[in-house]
């Protein structure tokens, strides 16, 4: 059997949608700076064009988190692995991932965040899986809801392949040769 990412969400759907959540955030926000924090690896391209979309005076973060034991234990262990390098203390802080899933990852991070005291704390993702949910999960603005399905491309991985696809893609397996 051979994998064969199928095409779920066109990379134009993907910018039609992403231009709406960047013109929200900016009337949401009229006073920067905002800064985006995106979630290493699966967020680098949602967050490469919304923050082109967003035209609030925004700054861009990066933080590394990895997940243990999903599938094995509800509660999965989480932590960081690359910290911001910057203070958020009085800042607006938007946090931007690929997608919402469990909700471990994003319970885990807000709770590392809020103890910085920023001015705001929001949540931005691409997808949300809502059916997959453990922990809930509050998220300001959601691209799509989609079902519970394992996608890739745009940034999203199946062991570190396919995040450079331009669409956002169902894995399917299909008989081969
Ligand atoms: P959770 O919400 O803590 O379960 O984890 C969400 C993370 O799991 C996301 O940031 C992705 O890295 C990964 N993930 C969840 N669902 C998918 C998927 O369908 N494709 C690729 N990665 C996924
Ligand atoms: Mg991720």
């Amino acid at each position: 059997m051979a994998l064969v990412p199928q095409v779920f969400l066109t990379a134009e759907q993907i910018e039609r949608r992403v231009r709406e959540m960047g013109c929200q955030i900016t009337a949401d926000f009229p006073d920067g700076p905002i800064y985006l924090i995106a979630i290493l690896k699966g967020a680098f391209m949602f967050l490469a064009d919304l923050s082109r979309a967003i035209q609030t005076p925004s700054r861009v973060e990066f933080i590394g988190i990895s997940s243990y034991g999903r599938g094995k234990t509800t509660s999965g262990e989480v932590k960081v692995t690359k910290d911001l390098d910057v203070s958020i203390e009085g800042h607006h802080v938007l946090v931007v991932e690929d997608i919402v899933d469990s909700g471990v990852t994003l319970t885990y991070l807000m709770n590392v965040l809020r103890q910085r005291r920023p001015k705001s704390l929001r949540i931005a993702t691409l997808l949300d899986k809502p059916e997959r949910r453990l922990r809930p999960v509050e998220v300001s603005y959601v691209g799509f809801k989609i079902p519970d399905e394992f996608v890739v491309g745009y940034g999203l991985d199946f062991a570190e392949d396919y995040r450079n696809l331009k669409d956002i893609c169902v894995l399917s397996e299909q008989a081969s040769g």
